[in-house]
């Protein structure tokens, strides 16, 4: 068992690992509790890791993309506010990203704010989603529009869960992983050819160092910077077209799979701009194909539509776009003047890289 501080404004909270699932039986630790499972993970582990938690404190929901809003927020309050503890109740989620973004946001409002504990089980969520503290909603078409600040008191991970991923949801969190290398520094960078094969093949071992590993990249993102002022939003390498991509593919491309595809577009621009040199942003790109699986169609990359998607980046300011650029050096830049004919062009590129 090792354990993680992170450090926060808004409470000091711990990650902790888990070899064996014997830490879900909740039951001996908090009198009030309601667990919310993901439907999936509960139907794959309702008899054997999750067999010890109370069925009467547990509550199964569906998650996707599409429920991640006000209405299943709702949804959990009603729930929530059945029972007999108020304030003293323990909400404990245990899902991948979307669960813990709704569930979380639920945790933060009602009865303005619950102990809220965390249980990540999709690659995305332990590598990266689960520290950081925040919570968000998609608003109408705006993703992420709508959210709090607050982290969960304890997170618990248990890296085994993700042997039973599916390939793509896989594949999406080794997306964010692979970012996380490589705004990890020139170690983590230079080691990240060597551990894309065992990560793909789920080797327990690599599993668990490049967890570890991604989450003290993005510590070392957010510590002095939590409410995302600054050097945080460097954390959103990738995210701007990846965002559109989800965007305009009605989220058939996972979240992970877009920002891999994104921050090959961004590559593209920076040793346009002289930041990155051919040389390193080809070797980045081979190692970004490796872990894409799912591309979008020809029709997807249109970009009169891309470029409009990323018009709502909710971080741009101006009338040009925002981007987060890798430095040839591995360090990142935040530009806030990217034109839409540079972005045509950078488009037109990426084109010849996908098909
Ligand atoms: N709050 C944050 O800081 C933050 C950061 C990054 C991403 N996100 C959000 O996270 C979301 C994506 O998260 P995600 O990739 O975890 O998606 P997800 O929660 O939809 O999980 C992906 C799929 O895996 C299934 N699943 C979960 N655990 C499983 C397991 N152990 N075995 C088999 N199947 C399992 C789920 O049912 C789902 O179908 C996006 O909405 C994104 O915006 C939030
Ligand atoms: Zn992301």
């Amino acid at each position: 068992m090792s354990v993680i501080n992170i450090r926060s404004n808004i409470r000091d909270y711990r990650v902790t690992f888990h070899s064996s699932p014997d830490f879900l039986d909740f039951g001996s630790r908090f009198q009030d509790f309601c667990c919310i499972v993901d439907e999936t993970v509960w139907e794959i582990y309702k008899d054997t890791a999750l067999a010890a938690l109370p069925r009467e404190n547990v509550v199964v929901m569906h998650f996707d993309e599409s429920r991640k809003n006000l209405d299943t927020v709702q949804e959990i309050f009603d729930q929530l506010t059945g029972r007999d503890a108020k304030r003293n109740l323990t909400l404990i989620s245990i899902g991948g990203g979307i669960t813990q973004d709704v569930t979380g946001f639920a945790a933060s409002t009602l009865y303005r704010g619950i102990n809220w504990v965390f249980v990540p089980t999709t690659l995305l969520a332990q590598s990266d989603s689960c520290i950081g503290g925040k919570t968000s909603l998609n608003y109408r078409s705006f993703k992420n529009l709508v959210g709090t600040f607050y982290p969960p008191s304890e997170v618990h991970i248990h890296t085994p869960f993700l042997s039973t991923l599916k390939e793509e949801d896989f594949l999406s969190g080794l997306g964010e992983v692979i970012k996380l290398y490589i705004m990890g520094g020139r170690e983590r960078f230079e080691a990240l050819p060597n551990l894309l094969g065992p990560m793909l093949a789920r080797d327990p071992a690599a599993l668990l160092e490049s967890v570890r590993e991604s989450l003290l990249v993005k510590i070392s993102y957010i510590e002095d910077d939590e409410f995302d002022a600054g050097k945080r939003n460097l954390l959103n390498y990738g995210h701007t077209l990846g965002h559109a991509l989800e965007s305009v593919t009605a989220y058939r491309i996972p979240h992970g799979q877009a920002v891999l595809i994104g921050m090959a577009f961004s590559n593209i621009i920076a040793t346009e701009r002289g930041n990155l040199s051919a040389a390193r942003r080809d070797a980045v790109a081979d190692m970004l194909a490796q872990a894409l699986v799912t591309r979008p169609t020809k029709d997807e990359m249109a970009p009169a539509a891309l470029i409009a998607a990323m018009r709502k980046d909710k971080k741009r300011v101006g009338s040009n776009l925002p981007l987060i650029m890798l430095n040839d050096d591995l360090s990142l830049v935040r530009i806030n003047d990217l034109t839409e004919d540079a972005a045509v062009s950078a488009l037109e590129s990426l084109n010849t890289w996908l098909f």
